[in-house]
């Protein structure tokens, strides 16, 4: 099964220049290797200057999209026009974006718009912290419920889950999680899965991990904790760190 890796770029880096310099050094290191998808998210205004420079070991990914399908929304983009752009996924209900008040409803509108687009959201959850009485699979299995409200069985199968503990982000890092950690939570959300849909589809389901991933880590959130690939931040705005990581893999 694919393993995929994918590089959130965030609000980085500050010019067309540096991102090229960014992706040659990832397009020049990268190898070909079977059962894997690499995808790079950058920042919208670089989108077309990626999609131009990379080749076809790496797709296309976005940050974030809007809730609107058309129309007069100030600073938005739209999924048809990421689609138009050539974009393969989207990153939803990303934490950075929850803190600015982005709430499941809102990311369940942006799920539905990417869906309709055929492409394919990368839908992160997870709790801020983890309380002893276990209140945080209570709010991941509300998170899960309200963000795919109104998605159809035949649609659910397309949309990637990362389980993001804000915990582990690098920025905010307390500390890393641990696989036994994100074993919990891929059964967790497999179960929610299973009771909305179906035990099939649960099986089928992908779940990534992201949080603090490096290359020393990588392999063990894949291998012995099961996930079906890697979101990465800070680690993939250096080329070398980021290769490392893919080649960890192997
Ligand atoms: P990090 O970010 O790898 O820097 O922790 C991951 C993310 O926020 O998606």
């Amino acid at each position: 099964m694919d393993k995929f890796i994918i590089a959130n770029w965030k609000m980085n880096p500050s010019s067309e220049k540096e991102a090229g310099f960014l992706l040659r050094g990832v397009i020049k290191n990268l190898k070909k290797v079977k059962n894997r998808k690499i995808v790079i998210c950058p920042p919208f205004l670089f989108l077309s200057f990626v999609k131009k420079m990379k080749n076809n070991l790496i797709e296309l990914g976005a940050q974030d999209v809007s809730t609107s399908e058309k129309g007069s929304q100030t600073g938005q983009i739209s999924a048809t026009m990421l689609k138009n752009t050539g974009v393969g996924y989207v990153i939803v209900g990303h934490s950075e974006r929850r803190a600015q008040g982005e709430n499941s409803e809102i990311i369940n509108q942006k799920i539905i718009n990417t869906l309709k687009q055929n492409i394919t959201p990368v839908l992160c959850l997870g709790e801020k912290e983890r309380d002893s009485s276990g209140n945080y699979l209570n709010y991941i299995e509300q998170e899960i419920r309200t963000c795919l409200l109104n998605v159809s069985s035949s649609q659910v199968e397309n949309i990637l889950i990362a389980y993001e503990p804000v915990w582990a982000i690098s920025d905010s890092k307390q500390r890393e999680a641990t696989k036994e950690e994100f074993i919990e939570i891929k059964i967790f959300i497999k179960k929610v899965i299973s009771d909305i849909y179906s035990p099939k589809i649960a099986h089928n389901i992908k779940i990534l991990y992201g949080g603090s991933v490096n290359k020393l880590n990588a392999k063990y959130y894949t291998e012995e904790g099961g996930a079906d690939g890697l979101l990465v931040g800070r680690d993939s705005l250096d080329a070398k760190k980021f290769i490392q990581i893919i080649d960890s893999l192997i």
